[in-house]
């Protein structure tokens, strides 16, 4: 009895990956351009001539000095960020803005690697 459960185990461990590598579900990746227009546009525009959103313009934030954006009134601990954007510091900002820039008031995480190389890419993209 018990060595037939343990078989049962086995074979559901082995049929889960089989199956999900024979059926794949159908690709849902969304492009990178969608992922910035439903994660960061609602307060991010890439358009330099709009106003600031409920965050700073992003137009050319790749290599921009951290803070700088105009008519964007930043939290207090920009002042201190003495470095221009790139994407590692992009990174990691994603990850958990308040590690890059203590007290940054973006509520906005990403823990996915793979998305958060996928939107810095449509950033770099724009320049
Ligand atoms: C709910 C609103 C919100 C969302 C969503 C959001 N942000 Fe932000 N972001 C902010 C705010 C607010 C700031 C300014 C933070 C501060 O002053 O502490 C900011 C700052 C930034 C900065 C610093 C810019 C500079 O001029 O130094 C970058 C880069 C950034 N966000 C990128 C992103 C990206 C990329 C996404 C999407 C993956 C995103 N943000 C999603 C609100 C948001």
């Amino acid at each position: 009895m018990v060595r037939t459960c343990g078989l049962g185990i086995v074979f559901a461990v082995i049929a889960v990956p089989v199956a999900l590598a024979q059926f794949p579900v159908p690709a849902a990746k969304p492009t990178p351009d969608i992922l910035f227009r439903n994660q960061c546009a609602t307060c991010h525009s890439l358009n330099a001539s709009d106003p600031p959103r409920q965050g700073p313009n992003l137009a050319g934030v790749i290599g921009r000095k951290a803070g700088s954006a105009p008519n964007f009134k930043y939290s207090a601990g920009f002042a201190n960020a003495d470095f221009n954007w790139d994407d590692e510091r992009l990174d990691a900002y994603l990850t958990n803005p308040q590690a890059v820039i203590p007290g940054a008031v973006m509520p906005y995480r990403q823990a996915n690697a793979d998305t958060r190389k996928s939107i810095i890419s449509y950033l770099e993209a724009q320049h």
